[in-house]
């Protein structure tokens, strides 16, 4: 074995998705969130297109994002459906948090990649934050609210016509105790052909 899979195994099992609420005020450094994003970038990624664009909010920036996610909301939902409980969500978080990454996919210019591909390459790439977060002690999140998707968003994050913005990803240093999760077992999800 060449390197501690039972380590490996337990980082990957114990990633939880550990929601902003739940985050103490604890700042988490530039360096950290470098950390995470220089591991994230490791991903494999079909015709080296690379896809993945992460825009990163700290500090007072925050709260401007948090804003700007109102905005879009209140342009992208019908008036009448507007959620108080969702927009007072959005104003805690941003007033809370220390940290923010739009998780963005671009193209890059290339046709030939299908976008599924590009899209999965990011996937990929947000499981390396979510897996460096779980060895850093990080609370993390891939959140996808719909209006995510809307060309309201894609102005706010000055995306292009190609591009995606895939979620939001919170990180933060949970207070009380990890989540705990379950999974379907494998006999369930697979077929095995052996003969
Ligand atoms: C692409 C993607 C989008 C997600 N979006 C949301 C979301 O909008 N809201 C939410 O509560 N969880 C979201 N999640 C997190 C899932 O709810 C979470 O992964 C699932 O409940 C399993 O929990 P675990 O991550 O702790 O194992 C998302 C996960 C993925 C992969």
């Amino acid at each position: 074995m060449k390197y501690n899979l039972s380590e490996i195994t337990e980082v990957i099992r114990e990633r939880r998705s550990v929601y902003p609420e739940s985050y103490s005020s604890r700042v988490v450094h530039k360096e950290i969130i470098e950390d995470v994003l220089n591991n994230a970038i490791w991903a494999p990624t079909h015709g080296m297109i690379q896809p993945w664009r992460f825009k990163v909010y700290t500090g007072d920036a925050v709260k401007g994002a948090g804003l700007e996610l109102e905005k879009v909301y209140k342009r992208v939902i019908p008036e009448a459906e507007w959620s108080e409980r969702k927009l007072a969500k959005l104003k805690e978080r941003s007033e809370s948090l220390s940290v923010l990454v739009f998780i963005c996919m671009t193209p890059d210019g290339n046709t030939t990649i299908p976008e599924i591909e590009n899209v999965s390459a990011v996937a990929c790439a947000v499981q390396n934050m979510y897996l460096t977060c779980t060895a850093y002690g990080l609370g993390s999140y891939w959140s996808s609210p719909k209006y995510i998707y809307s060309e309201e968003m894609k102005e706010f994050l000055g995306l292009g016509k190609d591009d995606k913005c895939m979620g939001i990803f919170y990180m933060g240093y949970p207070e009380g105790e990890w989540p705990k999760s379950h999974r379907k077992p494998l006999e369930y999800v697979t077929e095995w052909h052996e003969e």
